[in-house]
């Protein structure tokens, strides 16, 4: 389908995996072209085309439910970028707000659909970044196992260095890592954690200063980023204005107390909160909002569609 991609025609694909060959090769093409200037016509069989003021327009759009209802949650996530990275995060939280229990326990606040859903944004990203008490908690691996697709360059937010060497990022080789820490905590000799690279940053109120942290991931070709949590590191980035868009995976569960989701600065009056445009997407269970935080609501007719995964 797409030129120098591996999408091909033969025996009908079942819906899902046919949606996911070309969502996985038209972010590949939008990650090798430069395509921001002048509409690319054809970028490949001419099925499909880039329009910097649409996105990606199909000549003949999907019919089957499923394969239409993966291409809209996707596509805009296979746009090109521009300067910079672009950022996306995603918290799974129950009805009440919470992502985790008091003591820390999230496995698994949402559905398997939605844990699909994070192994095919991490595919669809060039690195997946998480906080320090994530790695903590989870020891997770943040790769793509449960989908084709590269797995992404793990960061890993750690200001003072006290995460152990022991954990899988650290260890499994599965995909590169970067640790980030206070540039103060690297010298000659304390550049590597386990198999990963130490990155030092300034520090700005206390805390690692998040648009050098952006600055530095783009400077090595890092530039679809997505953070995975957990609630204090999405919160952070979300208050200092960096995130394009924010995935809030809502499932029917009430955890009671425990640690919560968004913890943002708060306006003094209702007509002051944020109302992003906003899609809906179903998956399993649970329901995904998927918040496009440069586009407030009023700004374009508020449509949810309620889609199932
Ligand atoms: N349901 C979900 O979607 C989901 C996803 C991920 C995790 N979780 C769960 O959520 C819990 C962890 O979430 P959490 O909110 O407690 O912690 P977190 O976001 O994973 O980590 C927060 C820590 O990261 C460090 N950090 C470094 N730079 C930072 C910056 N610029 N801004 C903010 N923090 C910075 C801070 O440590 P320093 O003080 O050392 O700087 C901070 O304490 C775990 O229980 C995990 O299982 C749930």
């Amino acid at each position: 389908m797409v030129r120098g991609d591996t999408v091909e025609y033969g025996a009908p694909l079942p819906a899902e995996t046919r949606a996911w060959r070309v969502i996985r090769a038209l972010a590949g093409y939008a990650r090798r072209t430069a395509m921001d200037s002048r509409p690319c016509e054809d970028p490949g069989d001419g099925h499909w085309t880039w329009r910097p003021d649409q996105g990606w327009v199909a000549a003949r759009p999907a019919t089957d439910p499923v394969e239409r209802d993966l291409l809209d949650l996707y596509l805009p996530l296979c746009a090109p970028v521009g300067d910079g990275c672009r950022m996306t995060a995603h918290l799974g939280q129950s009805l009440d707000g919470y992502i985790a229990t008091a003591n820390g326990d999230s496995c698994f606040v949402t559905g398997p659909d939605n844990i699909r859903h994070l192994h095919r944004m991490r595919a669809l990203s060039d690195g997946v970044l998480v906080g320090t008490e994530t790695a903590v908690r989870d020891d997770p691996r943040l790769t793509t196992r449960l989908v084709p697709g590269a797995n992404p360059v793990r960061v890993i937010l750690d200001r003072q260095r006290r995460l152990g060497s022991h954990l899988r990022v650290f260890t499994d080789g599965a995909a590169a890592t970067l640790l980030c820490c206070d540039r103060a905590h690297v010298s000659a000799g304390r550049d590597r954690q386990g198999q990963a690279r130490v990155i030092g940053l300034p520090i700005r109120d206390g805390r690692l200063d998040l648009t050098a942290l952006l600055e530095t991931l783009a400077d090595l070709g890092l530039r679809r980023i997505f953070v995975e949590g957990g609630g204090a590191t999405v919160s952070a980035f979300l208050t200092a204005g960096l995130l394009d868009r924010l995935q809030l995976a809502v499932a029917p569960l009430l955890i009671g107390t425990g640690r919560p989701g968004l913890r943002i600065p708060a306006p003094e009056r209702l007509a002051d909160a944020r109302r992003p445009a906003v899609r809906l997407f179903r998956m399993g269970a649970d329901l995904l909002y998927d918040l496009d935080l440069r586009r407030e609501s009023a700004a374009v007719p508020l449509t949810p569609v309620t889609r199932v995964l």
